[in-house]
């Protein structure tokens, strides 16, 4: 980690500012124009192993392989611990950065590619941090945020740019400043926490006033009124036409997926993994891929994303109507909603007003 990330973090005991107990060193990869001011004022030294120290409390927090991990001092939730593991375990065997990721993170965002550029963005929840790549290659500083071991595969990009920072904890105990950043992005996140509005409000207060948040949750059907009005992608005119039917199938799916997870949580992942092996042939047949939880056409994406669906403990669900409340409640103004295929994707993009002060 840089010495300029410290002025972005807050202790997760008492969010108060923290001091290193680490030998800080020149970063040797920091050169030319990134180097700069920063590097002037030491902002740019760097710190592989040691630890961070709440100036309050006292409470210490490892750096280790250059990222702090902050995590609140009790013990995780087992859920918690098992979602953890999970997506360490899927996220590590991820082929890694596709070609597509560009395109999909501006699609899924709605954030056009040009503000990224000199912004603070923080990615809620970066999993191997494709996305979080992208922002940083469209001219951001990126503070990458995890809780699990997945963010190791951006050690190296954090080595080597000033403007790349990992850090792991809870995104219900963020240990960052609030109204810090320019953009915030979660994108498949949220409801993977153990309450997925209470973690929307804590990113949501990370935002400065007229900064920008995108978001993006697992879907469900909802109420028939609501599900009328979500927004397709083109080509996905047979669903407009037979909402009724798409809205039953949206519906029993989610049951029978509800059902399905009931017992793939709580397999032990090395026995899932392997369970979806079959699962992910199946989703190159035609018509049966559909009883699948992905067709895309590389069989080990399919495969992670099978593992995606069925392992982790927390997955829930909610409507665009749920996901505007949260925005308008914490002084959001709605700018653009994500277009979807059969199954909802609640997806927003806001903007925070001058005050982001949450209405009552
Ligand atoms: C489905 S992955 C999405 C990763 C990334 N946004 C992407 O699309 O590639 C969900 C990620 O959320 C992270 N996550 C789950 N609960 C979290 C929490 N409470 N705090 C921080 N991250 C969490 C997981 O570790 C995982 O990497
Ligand atoms: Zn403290």
């Amino acid at each position: 980690m840089r010495r300029r990330l410290l002025d972005l973090l807050l202790s997760p005991c008492c969010r108060h500012v923290m001091e290193a107990d680490a030998e800080w060193r020149r970063a040797p990869a920091a050169q030319g124009a990134e180097r700069g001011a920063a590097s002037a004022r030491g902002a740019d030294d760097v710190v592989e192993l040691g630890h961070l120290i709440c100036a309050l409390c006292k409470q210490r927090y490892q750096v280790i392989d250059g990222i702090p991990r902050l995590f609140p001092a009790v013990e995780l939730a087992p859920g918690v611990s098992q979602t953890r593991t999970s997506f360490a375990w899927e996220w590590l065997r991820h082929p890694g950065p596709r070609p597509e990721d560009r395109e999909v993170f501006l699609e899924e965002t709605q954030i056009p590619a040009r503000e990224f550029a000199g912004k603070l963005v923080l990615d809620a929840g970066c999993g191997m941090g494709r996305y979080a790549r992208v922002a940083h290659a469209l001219g951001a500083e990126v503070v990458a945020f995890d809780l699990s071991d997945a963010a190791l595969r951006l050690a190296d990009l954090a080595r080597q740019s000033p403007r790349f920072h990992i850090v792991m904890g809870d995104l219900l105990h963020p240990p960052l400043r609030e109204h810090a950043f320019d953009i915030a992005v979660s994108l498949g996140v949220l409801h993977h926490t153990q309450d997925t509005q209470a973690a929307f409000k804590r990113v949501a207060e990370l935002v400065r006033p007229k900064g920008l948040m995108s978001v993006w949750v697992y879907g469900k059907a909802g109420r028939l009124a609501d599900f009328s009005t979500n927004p397709l992608r083109a080509g996905r005119g047979w669903v407009a036409s037979h909402r009724p039917l798409a809205w039953l199938v949206v519906g029993m799916r989610h049951a029978i997926s509800d059902a399905l997870r009931l017992l793939t949580v709580r397999l032990p992942v090395r026995l899932l993994y392997a369970l979806c092996y079959p699962l992910a042939a199946l989703g190159a047949v035609p018509a049966l891929k559909y009883l699948t939880f992905s067709v895309h056409h590389d069989f080990k994406v399919r495969l992670i994303e099978d593992f995606d669906w069925l392992s982790p403990f927390y997955q829930y669900h909610h409507t665009k109507e749920e996901l505007a409340g949260w925005f308008q409640a914490a002084g959001f103004t709605v700018l653009k909603i994500l277009p979807h295929g059969l199954v909802p994707k609640p997806g927003i993009l806001a903007r925070k007003t001058d005050y982001g002060v949450e209405r009552r």
